[in-house]
């Protein structure tokens, strides 16, 4: 499974897509995250699947204490690495390879641990949660953002048939409920949250998975296709010649 995800980000112009993406590097998905974080001058922050790094540079921006992305693609962490010093933050920002539920830190090392748009590439997400809230000091915070299913359960299989149809490193997109489960089974008190939908446009998100026209078109023939409640929920439609969706997206704040 973990090799599933590498294999995807590591292939040939995906990293560089991701670095490039607009979706990615949208200032304000990025500072809704940043608004829920604890920050001081001095704040250290671990950002895990760190990705390309625009979290991790986001928060560099906001604090000049130590900030660490970990992932385990070295094709996105040599984009992160690159990213940081075009926006000279590369003097307090560090990125190593390591997985998610297994961080080279000991226990409270961490003003805030976040982690954005990964735990759905994630089979089981809650040790991943579980080793978050072990690195975040006392008082601090803990902020995940991710794409959300509805409550609804055949809309969330379609959801995760899409998903897995575009990128099979796609495991489960989480619905908010199966989130805060994870925050309590961690130990973890919300703090607050943030919703942050998106809107895509079907053929540009294909391409930064590396789907080919075949494979883009069968994606989009899935999504107009669908029964009209999956439409609904996903407000699937056709303009200007592109189709358009939308994912709901959540930012949860907790604290140990
Ligand atoms: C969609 S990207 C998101 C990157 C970044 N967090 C962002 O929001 O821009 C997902 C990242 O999760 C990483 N990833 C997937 N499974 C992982 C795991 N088990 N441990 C650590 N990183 C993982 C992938 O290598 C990829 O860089």
């Amino acid at each position: 499974m973990l090799a599933l995800s590498r294999d995807q980000f590591s292939k040939a112009g995906i990293a560089e897509q991701f670095a490039k993406s607009k979706v990615h590097s949208d200032k304000e998905f990025l500072s809704k995250i940043v608004s829920l974080a604890k920050l001081e001058p001095g704040s250290t922050v671990l950002d895990v699947a760190s990705g390309t790094g625009f979290v991790a540079v986001e928060f560099a921006h906001k604090t000049k204490g130590l900030v660490i992305g970990t992932d385990i693609t070295r094709e996105m962490l040599g984009w992160a690495r690159k990213h940081a010093e075009r926006e000279a933050v590369n003097d307090h920002t560090t990125f190593l390879l390591a997985e998610g539920s297994r961080q080279p830190f000991p226990d409270q090392s961490f003003d805030n641990v976040v982690s954005r748009l990964a735990l759905h590439h994630i089979p089981d997400p809650g040790p991943v949660v579980k080793e978050m809230a072990r690195l975040v000091k006392q008082g601090g915070r803990i902020i995940i953002a991710d794409q959300i299913s509805p409550e609804d359960e055949e809309a969330a299989r379609f959801h995760d048939e899409f998903e897995r149809f575009r990128d099979p490193s796609h495991q489960k997109a989480l619905k908010l409920s199966e989130l805060n489960k994870l925050y309590k089974e961690a130990g973890l008190t919300t703090k607050g949250w943030k919703y942050s939908p998106v809107l895509l446009q079907l053929e540009d998100w294909a391409m930064r998975a590396g789907c080919d026209k075949e494979r883009t078109d069968v994606l989009r023939r899935m999504m107009l296709g669908a029964n009209p409640r999956f439409r609904r929920a996903f407000q699937i439609r056709e303009s200007d010649g592109y189709t358009w969706f939308r994912l709901q997206r959540v930012i949860l704040a907790g604290t140990p």
